[in-house]
């Protein structure tokens, strides 16, 4: 596939999904991968803002710079811009489900799903955790990014 597009999606687009988008796009540059990576929240609340602030020293823990994304929603347009879109948990799943226009060809499919061993579960909302569930999700993300990276590249 000539750079894969991908939209990574989670509920607000401040905590799990840009740490997803960022992990994919670290592990994609390291591999030498082109790509296109994004991401999109199923909600509206926080349209147009930067990552959570713990979301932010996340990244910077692993070295990625993510003060520039802002969050949009995901719209049904985006089943048509990008090759696979990546849900974060069972809730978003069905919503994109929900919103996904007939026929759009992109792949619709929950993000842990690519990891052996984690199918079916969901990455874990840290938004109302402690900071180490920041560290938890970075883990779980960066699996499913490695993943991914492994087999666009296969
Ligand atoms: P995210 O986390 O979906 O990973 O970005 C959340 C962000 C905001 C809210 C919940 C989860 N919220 O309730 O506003």
């Amino acid at each position: 596939m000539d750079r894969p597009a991908l939209l990574f999606v989670c509920l607000g687009n401040i905590c799990r999904s840009p740490l997803a988008e960022a992990a994919f796009r670290h592990a994609a540059a390291r591999a030498g991968l082109a790509a296109i990576a994004d991401s999109a929240g199923t909600g509206d609340w926080h349209v147009g803002e930067p990552p959570d602030h713990r979301a932010q020293v996340e990244a910077w823990r692993h070295g990625i710079d993510i003060s520039g994304y802002r969050a949009r929603q995901v719209v049904p347009a985006d089943f048509r811009r990008f090759d696979f879109v990546l849900a974060l948990d069972d809730q978003n799943l069905r919503d994109l489900e929900a919103l996904r226009p007939a026929e759009a060809p992109a792949r619709l499919s929950l993000l842990l799903d690519h990891v052996p061993g984690l199918a079916g579960q969901p990455v874990s909302d840290p938004y109302w955790g402690e900071a180490d569930a920041f560290a938890e999700t970075w883990a779980q993300v960066s699996a499913a990014a490695d993943a991914l990276v492994a087999r666009l590249q296969g």
